[in-house]
């Protein structure tokens, strides 16, 4: 029953503690489905962090006087099936490694939300040692979004985007010269052929060549 703040804290950190665990269990999957080296080590470090987590959220029950178990995080265990989905989806390497960081980034956004709240509570209530282990978390839990984000801007979301290109099995769409010419005066020249739009076709920032394609 939720009649005061204490409640609340109480509550959120049994709802984190559920969701550490069923992480717990998610993470090996996850690093097995991964194909990018960096992106299956983040994984796999996480798993260790993930263990130390539950660990300080067992420590903060004993604090707090309650019971770590006895709530089932519902969100989590939604975001894990969310999660799995990716995992059996048949497809290229780079694009499930692509839509798994966005799995794993809503995890960490919703455990980045429920501990930054927990943590409030906690010192709202005084009970700072708990704010101390919740703290130690939370930041934990930011690094591991900002790592993801640094695998997927510096590698995954490149590879996924030329895996489109490659499985399009056409490098003629563009027109180089055509598309050179920067026409600025606003006027749509008909004859000027621009290559027909394709399902999925994002504007080429650079040429992707393959070898034996390569016009000049
Ligand atoms: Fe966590």
């Amino acid at each position: 029953m939720l009649n005061s703040l204490r409640d609340v804290l109480n509550e959120s950190i049994q709802d984190l503690y559920s969701a550490e665990i069923q992480l717990l269990k998610a993470l090996p999957r996850m690093a097995k489905a991964a194909s990018e080296p960096q992106l299956k080590e983040a994984f796999t470090a996480h798993l260790e962090q993930t263990r130390n987590q539950a660990t300080r959220l067992e420590k903060a029950c004993e604090h707090l006087g309650i019971k770590a178990k006895g709530k089932t995080c519902a969100a989590m265990k939604g975001l894990l099936e969310e999660g799995a989905e990716v995992i059996a989806e048949k497809g290229a390497a780079a694009a499930k490694d692509a839509a798994m960081i966005v799995a794993a980034q809503k995890v960490e956004h919703y455990e980045i939300a429920g501990y930054g709240a927990a943590c409030t509570f906690a010192k709202i209530l005084g009970e700072e040692e708990v704010a101390g282990l919740l703290t130690e978390t939370l930041a934990e839990e930011k690094a591991a979004d900002e790592k993801l984000n640094e695998i997927a801007e510096s590698t995954v979301n490149d590879e996924a985007n030329s895996e489109e290109q490659d499985t399009e099995e056409d490098t003629e769409a563009g027109d180089d010269d055509a598309a050179e010419e920067d026409d600025d005066e606003g006027e749509e020249d008909e004859d000027e052929a621009v290559a027909p739009k394709r399902k999925g076709e994002v504007p080429a920032k650079k040429s992707v060549s393959k070898p034996g394609t390569n016009k000049r």
